[in-house]
């Protein structure tokens, strides 16, 4: 057995869905891009991408575009600030395109908005097309709806493509019973149900998300983006809390 099909041997998920959310991007950083931290998150993925696992990636807009707490445009209506956060996600997967070619991995961009000058539309079959020919697809502008969230649109993405699991990256390494930082006896859970994260308000993922998660039986694992290699996650190694049905607490 040769080493590279030796590490495939260890995956156990082949087509995964990666929700990344807009402040991962920014490091630390009051908003924007970190450079650095962009490039390492495309070198883990790159990674993954090696060992030949197909990856989709939803990414968020949050380090560009708020609509709960931007100040300065507080008075738009719920529907203007969910657009103006879409056109943050497409700015947010054009960079990550380009960190990923950076580091040879092909891919390509789909938005939920049609804007054909920047990137391609998302069609469902075409996105299935580049998975099978090898490249990372990056599903930009969320579901393409105002009043739905891009961990929603995640969901969705995951469904449609058929994907083994839903990976959220987030800044803590699993779900806790509090917020960490500021109840030092919360504890994380290595599993959880979807009715454990809908009926106990965990705040991890909306209920939209969750519920068509659970519709669709498809996994959610969340980690930690910082503190976790993606690779590791893909090979069930390393911390996470993973939702699934059926699982009891
Ligand atoms: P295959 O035909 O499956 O090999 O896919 P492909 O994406 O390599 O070929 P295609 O001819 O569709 O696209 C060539 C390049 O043009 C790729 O970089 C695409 O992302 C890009 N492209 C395709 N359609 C659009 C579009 O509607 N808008 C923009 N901006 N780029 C597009």
């Amino acid at each position: 057995m040769t080493a590279a099909t030796d590490e495939k041997s260890k995956l156990k998920y082949f087509r995964v869905l990666l929700k990344i959310s807009g402040e991962a991007l920014m490091g630390s950083r009051p908003f924007g891009h970190d450079i650095e931290v962009i490039d390492q998150l495309c070198k883990g993925i790159a990674d993954v991408y090696k060992l030949g696992v197909q990856v989709c990636i939803v990414v968020g807009g949050g380090n560009i575009f708020r609509g709960s707490s931007s100040a300065s445009l507080s008075s738009c209506e719920r529907a203007s600030s969910d657009y103006i956060g879409m056109l943050a996600t497409i700015i947010n997967a054009l960079t990550l395109q380009n960190f990923l070619e950076k580091n040879s991995v092909n891919s390509r961009v789909l938005s939920a908005i049609p804007m054909t000058t920047i990137c391609e539309p998302y069609i469902r079959e075409k996105a299935i097309r580049h998975l099978e020919k090898g490249r990372v697809v990056i599903f930009a502008a969320g579901t393409g709806n105002p009043f739905f969230t891009t961990d929603t649109a995640a969901a969705l993405r995951a469904i449609e493509m058929n994907c083994d699991v839903i990976l959220k990256g987030t800044q803590v390494n699993g779900v806790y019973s509090a917020d960490p930082e500021e109840n030092e006896d919360a504890i994380m859970y290595d599993r959880l149900s979807y009715m454990d994260l809908l009926t106990r308000d965990l705040k991890i993922m909306d209920a939209s998300a969750v519920s068509l998660a659970r519709e669709n039986s498809i996994p959610i694992i969340v980690f930690s983006l910082k503190g976790e290699k993606i690779v590791n996650i893909i090979k069930g190694l390393g911390t996470y809390t993973i939702v699934l049905s059926g699982c009891k607490r």
